[in-house]
């Protein structure tokens, strides 16, 4: 169960993290950054066609591995596993959220940003984590650090990364993938402009595989 999170976080090396404010979006934003190179989506559940979305993606958007982020409690994991998601993502972890998710069988990112937190979920068999609010947090010299001691736990640090910084995050040998918002802004989404988020798609994919 802790291990098929393996195939999500190794399929791509950035996963946009997406805000869906109108159903009418979902698909030919998902089908941009696809196109894009970037085929793991996090669609979180913080607007009302959320779940909508990661409905029509999974049914529309060939070669999309799509995913809830923003999963905070228990009845949020019921939502989006019934919603279709290949895996959650959360901020932060609270053992009612992992014991649902482990229970529900559908792989969770488990969101952390300190050692006791990394090693309480060591201990129920995770090697997977996200690590958020990525820079505010410490950034690479935080990942640095923790790597020291617990370098055996992967992580996907979010929030606050970017085009600029993405590369010394993917540097890292305790960083398997990044996670941003910045390939899907609303301004683009509102204005229909598909070809320039499939471009910002495609700028990141190679960004990280310089
Ligand atoms: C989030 O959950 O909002 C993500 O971490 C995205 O953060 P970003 O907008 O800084 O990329």
């Amino acid at each position: 169960m802790h291990t098929a999170i393996e195939r999500v976080v190794q399929a791509a090396p950035v996963v946009p993290v997406m805000v869906i404010e109108n159903i009418e979006h979902a698909v030919p934003l998902a089908k941009a950054l696809v196109a894009g190179g970037l085929p793991v989506l996090e669609i979180t559940l913080r607007t009302e066609c959320a779940l909508e979305a990661i409905r029509l993606i999974k049914r529309e958007v060939d070669g999309a591995i799509v995913g809830a982020g923003t999963v905070n409690t228990p009845a949020d994991v019921d939502r989006a596993v019934a919603a279709g998601s290949e895996f959650l993502v959360s901020p932060g972890s609270t053992p009612d959220l992992i014991d649902a998710a482990i229970a529900s069988g559908v792989p969770i990112l488990p969101g952390v940003n300190s050692p006791s937190e990394v090693m309480a979920l060591m201990a129920r068999g995770f090697k997977y984590l996200k690590f958020f609010p990525a820079e505010a947090a410490g950034g690479v010299p935080m990942l640095k650090s923790i790597g020291g001691p617990l370098p055996q736990v992967k992580f996907c640090p979010t929030g606050g990364v970017s085009l600029k910084n993405l590369s010394s995050y993917l540097s890292l040998p305790n960083v398997v993938c990044v996670g941003g918002s910045w390939m899907a802004p609303v301004e683009l989404m509102r204005s229909g402009d598909w070809s320039a988020i499939e471009t910002l798609a495609r700028e990141a994919r190679a960004a990280a595989e310089q």
